[in-house]
């Protein structure tokens, strides 16, 4: 039987194609992995949250900015809850710029996001998992905090600030 030469090719072409989406469940599910939300955060109580029984939290302290535990940088722990983030909607977050900034984000009832305008700060904030990350803020200024996850009818009023300051 006579394959046509362009057949063979798209044949092959195919087969690449087959091998990469398959190779990239593989990697994704037992190579180094993708990071996600809450890979290093660990868990949390969620109901604990709600309740603001923080001291049956052990890796979340009350939200708040604190000096951080190794002595370099800052903790800031934050419950976002329909529909506001606390710190951060009643009175804005303050953090110094130039210093290591470990962001410790969870929910107290459903997911929300949490985004600083114009930058790459972003994450989803899912009850039960605690989203922990580092930034080092460069330059002071202020940024907004708008969570990108509809988690109800006032999503869209959920908001707040963040502030670098000298
Ligand atoms: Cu919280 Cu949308």
């Amino acid at each position: 039987m006579h394959v046509h030469r362009f057949e063979k090719l798209w044949f092959g072409a195919s087969l690449v194609l087959i091998v990469a989406f398959v190779g990239t469940i593989v990697y994704g599910a037992i190579g180094p992995g993708v990071a996600m939300v809450g890979d290093d955060g660990g868990t949390i109580e969620a109901a604990a949250v709600s309740d603001g029984n923080f001291e049956q939290t052990e890796n979340f302290r009350e939200p708040g900015v604190y000096e951080s535990t190794d002595g370099d940088g800052v903790d800031v722990y934050i419950v976002a809850r329909q529909y506001l983030f606390n710190p951060g909607t009643a009175e804005p977050i303050e953090v110094p710029r130039g210093e290591e900034v470990t962001f410790h984000v969870t929910s107290a009832d459903v997911t929300h996001g949490f985004n600083l305008a114009a930058t790459n700060v972003n994450t989803m904030v899912i009850p039960g998992q605690v989203a922990k990350f580092d930034v080092t803020f460069e330059e002071t200024g202020e940024y907004g905090i708008v969570c990108h996850e509809y988690c109800g009818s006032g999503h869209h009023t959920m908001a707040g600030q963040l502030h670098v300051v000298p």
